[in-house]
Parts: C-alpha cells; structure tokens; sequence
C-alpha cells in the first residue's frame, strides 16, 4: 500500500514536470523531458515500483535467471557493482529461506538490505577481495556483474572502458568461483565482446550471450553468462 502510494506520488511529480513545459521550459531540458517521458511509459520501472524493487534492474536478472534456472538454495553469491539492490532483493526472494550468502559490492553505498554483506568499495581493489574471502571462504557458486562505467554517451568509448571493466569481473571470477561456478555479465556491445566469448570458453562448459525482455531493445546493453567453471587447472 504504501509503495503505491509513494509510486502514484511519484508519477503526479513526473507529469508535472512533463506538463511543465512553458512555465519551466528553461530549467527542464528535452533531454530530462525525453527521460521522463520514457520512465513514466516504461512497463518495468512501473513494476518496480509496484513490486518495491529498488530498480528495474531487477527484471533483467529475474529474466535471466528464468531462462538458466541458476540460482540455487545455499549458494554463496558475489554481486559486482550492486547499487541500489535491485538484483540483491532478486537474490532474497528467489532464495528465500534458504541459508545462501550474500556479498554485495558498489563504489557507492545503498540502504542497508536484510541478508546481503555490503562492501563498499571498488571490486578490483585488494582490500575488498579480502572482505570478500573472510566471508567466503570456500569460494563462491555465483558472480554476477551489472558494472557500468559511467558513460560518456560516445559508442565507441563506453564500449572500452565497459570491456575493460569486464575483464577485471571475469578475472575476479575466475580467481574466486567454485568448479561448476557460473559467471554472468553485462556488457555494453561494440565488437570485442565476440572474443571475449570465445576466451571464457576456455573456462566455461557452455558461454551464451543473453538479452533480457527487460533490457532496453535500443540499448547496446547485453549480458553474457558462463555456466561450469572448469576449474583452476
Ligand atoms: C547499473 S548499476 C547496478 C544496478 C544493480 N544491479 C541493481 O540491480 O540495483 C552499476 C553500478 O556499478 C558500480 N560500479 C562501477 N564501477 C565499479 C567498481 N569498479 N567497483 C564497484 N562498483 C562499481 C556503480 O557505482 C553502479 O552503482
């Protein structure tokens, strides 16, 4: 009840800015009036809101997971780049019950969430491996990436700097997942991702790319999964 509330709230304020236009015409820019336009349309974002997910995020890994079926009662899971938590709240209610451990990473803080261990922190720093490793020690089912680099609207440029990005993910995976571990990310599509395909298919059984139903058709947004970590030799 109250997330309806909060939610119909929301969506008077951004219909008033959309209205706005003359009287504001100075302060919204067509850009925010494009935003908002496409959230107020936006069939996920709605349900988000509906179901008290922090984002629509949460559809993508939702999507994801009824295609692959991966998510399993007491796995140990690490979530790379987690804020604000949709995909953690993902992991609680698919799990739920279950003894399953949490660890959930982002340079920037989020609300504190019931059964997820935050660390705050960037991914690729040693500090935060370690926090990782004290809390699981034994190594982790699942790692799962929906890392973005803050993008510069230029194609070309986000491309790099998310493959970039991506390769640091895997190497963290593949530095701490289990045998038969599973690997999925996002990536921002412009060419290289084929081959970094093709490299995980040394590590993986069965490597696939995946575009959610939630995923934006006009994003270059796509994810890849790696299922049956071989192992470290
Ligand atoms: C698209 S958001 C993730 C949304 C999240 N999956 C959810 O469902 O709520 C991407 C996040 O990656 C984080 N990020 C980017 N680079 C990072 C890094 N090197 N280490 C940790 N977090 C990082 C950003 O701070 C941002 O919060």
């Amino acid at each position: 009840m109250v997330n309806k509330i909060k939610a119909k709230k929301k969506k008077e304020k951004d219909l008033k800015i959309l209205g706005a236009k003359t009287k504001f015409k100075k302060q919204v820019s067509e850009s925010s009036r494009r935003y908002l336009r496409r959230q107020s349309k936006d069939i996920y974002s709605n349900m988000a809101q509906d179901e008290g997910y922090r984002s629509r995020a949460a559809y993508k890994l939702i999507d994801i997971n009824k295609k692959y079926d991966f998510l399993r009662s007491g796995m140990a899971i690490a979530d790379l780049g987690c804020a604000p938590g949709s995909w953690c709240q993902v992991l609680n209610r698919t799990l739920k019950g279950s003894n399953h451990t949490i660890v959930a990473i982002d340079k920037i803080p989020i609300d504190e969430l019931e059964n997820v261990n935050f660390l705050r922190g960037d991914f690729t720093k040693d500090e935060v491996y370690e926090e990782l490793l004290n809390l699981c020690p034994n190594g982790l089912d699942v790692v799962i990436s929906d890392i973005a680099p803050e993008t510069t609207g230029h194609t070309n440029t986000d491309h790099i700097r998310s493959m970039a990005l991506v390769e640091l993910a895997l190497d963290f995976a593949l530095t701490t997942l289990k045998k038969d571990g599973i690997f999925l990310t996002k990536i921002f599509q412009g060419g290289e991702e084929v081959q970094l395909r093709d490299s995980m298919r040394n590590y993986f059984n069965k490597v696939a790319f995946v575009k959610p139903p939630a995923s934006r058709k006009d994003s270059k947004e796509i994810f890849l999964i790696g299922i049956g970590f071989k192992g470290r030799g």
